[in-house]
């Protein structure tokens, strides 16, 4: 019901905002409020707005070849991915954090977020969403919540052992999930409270199952269960089989919950690999004895932490310096290397196994990195590398204002009558990544170790029924000057015959570019952006520039692409591995209104000072324990300040397709 309920408002609002279109409260920029990247700071010193640049790193001496060609063949090639999809990059937001990126509840939807979920919807034919984190952990139903909220920081109860506020929420999150679904084709993760499981809070599980059905995906059972005794959430010892039995104590919990219908859904471990690694658990046989109640495998991973930056322990790293470490492919096959083994052993085991939670490092990520050009293709090369090592899924991870790796940042709520969203690279990346799989959920991706492995400038194939499509060109270079644009030449041979010529007469290129490795927003995606800071309201901007590339059929049998540097081209072998995801038609929502909100939410310091749980763990960040590079991994979120008073942006919808 709520969720027809929803829906019907949803037009009635839509039909209401037709009828006076001229309603429009939208207030002008002005000096104040286009504020230049360097004031942005100044001007609400949230992290996700932070104005630092890095230097891109020197051009690399020696430069790497500057022409080489790719060879691809018309069936027989080995070594691809199992057979992948398009929604391969979903995103996983933060449970405490719903009310200002999903919508302020059922009644307010984000039209940002919806018409960014289309976009990919356009390409890939729909998205997984995570909604959890560590807020789920402690997450408590309850029947309602004052002024139509859905979620609340409970701050008058804090009796867990770290003092981490419980997240109340209501139904209305599961109304409010199921009304986006409605209008896009999401479907949805949410995680079954793990800190306190005596006895376990199933009403996650039933209250979800009754209003999203089919919609919901899975239901985690433990987030990053290798940091629960670091960060105080169990007593030492607590190992793998630990883990495992509690699993079964919640199999078994949900065996006798008749309003638990769908029993199968379970996703465990979602290891950090912190202070375990996959095989540790795969070694206690929990596949195998909860293979019936598992719907997928999943581990969790950011290459890197910020935390002596945010809490002042562990290792302190510079921005800069580790600046490189993004900037070339070693980086994402050096975060998989842990995890090829997992993904051949769950196709042994009949599972898919995801990366449940990622982004460019924990704690919320560096200023100038994970805000940056170089991020996206960071964030792109790492995902085709995750689907080429047999993942079958990524979520990349949403905290709130106070990160710097949001793929998406709605504004301050008190900025939300005239600021729109910040679109990051990791957007980029995920748009990409959908387009480049496409829509077909046949395509498997290659590695090929192009340029003799050069890692500045990797290349993946991507294939559909045995014959290359697309083809993923990669630049990591800044050079102004032209001189370290490369050219690919790409020749197609016939697999049967191992020389007929299989080179198109034409090729269609759509490049992804910047300045800059360091250039903060306003990327071009084949010419189009979401432009910078505070500008977007989801949709592309700009006019679509698609390149054709004529080929050579005669002599050479090759097509020349040049990749700039720094950049990225995505190769359309033929019209349909074009038509399938770039020349699909869009569908788009479009903010007819927003209203006036009243600027005047203030910030409570104590809820501050305790939200997400910050002065209560400060005592146990110290570890020196095994795997304390990712030390205080399960702590990223904490610096969401706004998210306790939050107010979400209140936005009428009105649809069409165009
Ligand atoms: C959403 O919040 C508004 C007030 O902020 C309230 O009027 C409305 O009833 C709420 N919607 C639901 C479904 O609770
Ligand atoms: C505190 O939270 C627990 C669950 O974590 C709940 O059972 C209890 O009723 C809450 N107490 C208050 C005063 O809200
Ligand atoms: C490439 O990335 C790897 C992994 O992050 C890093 O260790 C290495 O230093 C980088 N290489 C260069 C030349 O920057
Ligand atoms: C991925 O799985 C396929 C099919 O089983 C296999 O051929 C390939 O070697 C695997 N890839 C990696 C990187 O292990
Ligand atoms: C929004 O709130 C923040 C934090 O309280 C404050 O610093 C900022 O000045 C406010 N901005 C506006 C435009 O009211
Ligand atoms: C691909 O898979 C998705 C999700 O299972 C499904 O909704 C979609 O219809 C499939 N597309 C095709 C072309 O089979
Ligand atoms: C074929 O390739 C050779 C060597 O790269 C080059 O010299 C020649 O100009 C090419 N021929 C044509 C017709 O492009």
């Amino acid at each position: 019901m709520g969720a027809i309920r929803t829906f019907l408002s949803l037009f009635f609002f839509a039909s209401a905002v037709c009828a006076q279109v001229t309603v429009y409260f939208q207030q002008p920029l002005n000096a104040q409020t286009s504020a230049s990247s360097a004031d942005a700071a100044s001007y609400t010193g949230a992290a996700a707005y932070n104005p630092t640049v890095l230097n891109p790193p020197p051009i690399p001496d020696p430069l790497p070849p500057m022409q080489f060609g790719i060879q691809l063949q018309n069936g027989g090639t080995t070594g691809v991915s199992i057979v992948q999809s398009g929604s391969f990059v979903g995103f996983s937001i933060e449970m405490s954090v719903t009310d200002q990126t999903l919508g302020k509840n059922s009644s307010y939807i984000q039209v940002p977020f919806l018409n960014l979920m289309a976009n990919l919807q356009q390409r890939a034919g729909g998205v997984y969403v995570r909604v959890g984190g560590n807020t789920q952990e402690t997450a408590v139903h309850v029947d309602s919540l004052p002024d139509g909220k859905m979620i609340q920081k409970d701050n008058q109860n804090t009796t867990n052992p770290t003092q981490t506020p419980p997240l109340d929420y209501t139904d209305d999150l599961f109304y409010l999930m199921r009304g986006i679904s409605e209008l896009v084709n999401i479907r949805w993760f949410l995680g079954i409270p793990f800190f306190n499981i005596d006895p376990f809070q199933l009403a996650i599980a039933e209250q979800s199952q009754a209003i999203l059905g089919d919609l919901l995906a899975g239901f985690q059972a433990g987030n990053e269960p290798d940091l629960y005794v670091r960060h105080g959430h169990r007593t030492d010892p607590y190992g793998p089989s630990d883990y495992g039995n509690e699993f079964g104590a919640l199999v078994q919990a949900m065996g006798n919950d008749a309003n638990a219908v769908n029993k199968r859904l379970l996703i465990g471990p979602s290891i950090a690999t912190g202070d375990w690694f996959p095989e540790d658990v795969w070694n206690t046989d929990f596949v195998d004895t909860y293979s019936e109640n598992l719907a997928f495998l999943a581990v969790e991973h950011y290459p890197s932490d910020n935390c002596y930056a945010v809490y002042g322990t562990g290792t302190p790293r510079d921005a800069q310096t580790m600046f490189p470490t993004y900037l070339n492919h070693s980086s994402g096959q050096s975060i998989i290397q842990p995890y090829v083994n997992s993904g051949n052993y769950a196709q042994q085991k009949n599972k898919k196994l995801l990366m449940f939670e990622t982004n460019t490092a924990s704690c919320g990520g560096f200023p100038g990195i994970s805000d940056s050009f170089g991020a996206a293709l960071w964030g792109l090369d790492y995902s085709m590398q995750m689907a080429y090592s047999n993942f079958s899924g990524a979520l990349m991870h949403i905290g709130g204002q106070n990160v710097f790796y949001n793929p998406f940042t709605p504004p301050p709520t008190n900025q939300s009558t005239f600021h729109q969203w910040t679109i990051g690279p990791i957007y980029y990346s995920a748009l990409i990544m959908a387009e480049a799989m496409g829509a077909s959920n046949a395509s498997q991706i290659l590695d090929l170790n192009a340029n003799d492995g050069n890692i500045f400038t990797p290349a993946y194939a991507i294939y559909e029924n045995g014959n290359p499509v697309r083809v993923a060109l990669f630049n990591y270079i800044t050079d102004s000057s032209g001189a370290s644009t490369y050219i690919a030449s790409i020749s197609i041979g016939d697999g049967e015959s191992g020389q007929a010529n299989g080179t198109p007469a034409q090729v269609k290129v759509k490049y992804f570019t910047a300045d800059s490795v360091s250039q903060k927003g306003n990327f071009r995606w084949a010419g189009q952006t979401f432009g910078g800071i505070f500008e977007s309201d989801g949709r592309l901007m700009g006019q679509e520039d698609i390149q054709t590339v004529t080929c050579d059929q005669n002599a050479n049998n090759t097509c020349l692409i040049p990749v700039p540097a720094p950049g990225f081209a995505l190769v359309f072998l033929n019209d349909e591995a074009f038509t399938e995801t770039a020349g699909a038609s869009s569908m788009t929502f479009a903010t007819t209104a927003l209203t006036k909100t009243v600027n005047t939410a203030t910030v409570d310091q104590a809820v501050l000072s305790t939200s997400n749980g910050h002065s209560g763990m400060k005592d146990v960040l110290g570890s020196t324990s095994k795997g304390s590079q990712n030390g205080v991994v399960g702590l990223r979120t904490s610096g969401l300040l706004p998210t306790a008073f939050a107010i979400g942006a209140i936005m009428f919808v009105r649809t069409w397709v165009r």
